[in-house]
């Protein structure tokens, strides 16, 4: 009996809203029909950028009713897992590179009554994943398609068959893609399994954030029909 495809989201990447005006720009987000928010935490060490915290995050949280999915590019994400649940967070995503207890943090993020997820870079092998943590241990799996630490790069066309080979593997899990996220790219990752569309440069430099919503899901929705008509 074929299951019901997964919901699929999508969530705008505030690191390339316009700062200047942060609250505006959560509400223009939520007014085109975001599933959610992303936020990217960077600490300049596990990435060469250094974003925003706990409290650019609990402002965040005032400004919206919208599910928070905080996604951790941090040395130790175990000593601040606590502050950004605390802050308003939904959903945390910890890097399977991070050199901490990963299953431990897990655990801790799941403690907090949040979810919990993971996130592997481009090159880190999926098998990685399976080392340090069990699919009941996770809410979400990032796949990353550029390289972590900035926004408007160039999608990593190399990742697709990690998304196909992970969804063959978890057929219920939620796998979000982050970085060069557009609509044809958008479309090339629904139609191997994603069902979490993250996107911060195509999304926040719309001069329309509604149209470009509604044109990235016409175009998972398109992926997802050709996929199913495949069989
Ligand atoms: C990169 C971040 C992404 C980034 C996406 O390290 O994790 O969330 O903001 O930005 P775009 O969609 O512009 O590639
Ligand atoms: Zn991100």
């Amino acid at each position: 009996m074929p299951t019901e495809p997964l919901p699929f989201q999508i969530l705008p990447s505030i690191l390339a809203a316009d700062f200047t005006r942060l609250g505006e720009e959560i509400r223009r987000a939520e007014e085109a029909g975001a599933d959610g928010l992303h936020l990217d935490i960077m600490d300049g060490h596990f990435v060469r950028n250094i974003s925003f915290g706990p409290d650019v995050v609990r402002a965040v949280r005032r400004c919206t009713r919208l599910p928070l999915s905080v996604h951790l590019m941090i040395q130790r994400p175990d000593l601040y897992v606590r502050e950004f649940a605390e802050a308003g967070a939904n959903l945390i995503l910890i890097h399977v590179e991070a050199p901490c207890d990963v299953r431990n943090v897990l655990r801790d993020i799941r403690g907090l009554g949040i979810r919990a997820g993971l996130t592997l870079n481009p090159e880190t092998p999926l098998e990685c994943l399976w080392t340090v943590a069990e699919a009941s241990w996770l809410d979400e799996v990032l796949l990353m398609t550029v390289h972590p630490g900035f926004g408007g790069q160039k999608f990593l066309r190399a990742v697709v068959s990690k998304i196909r080979a992970l969804r063959e593997q978890c057929p219920r899990l939620d796998i979000s893609v982050d970085g060069g996220i557009g609509n044809a790219t958008a479309a090339e990752c629904a139609a191997v399994g994603a069902n979490v569309f993250i996107a911060g440069t195509t999304l926040f430099r719309a001069a329309d954030m509604r149209a470009a919503i509604q044109s990235l899901r016409k175009s998972i929705q398109a992926a997802l029909g050709a996929t199913e008509a495949k069989g």
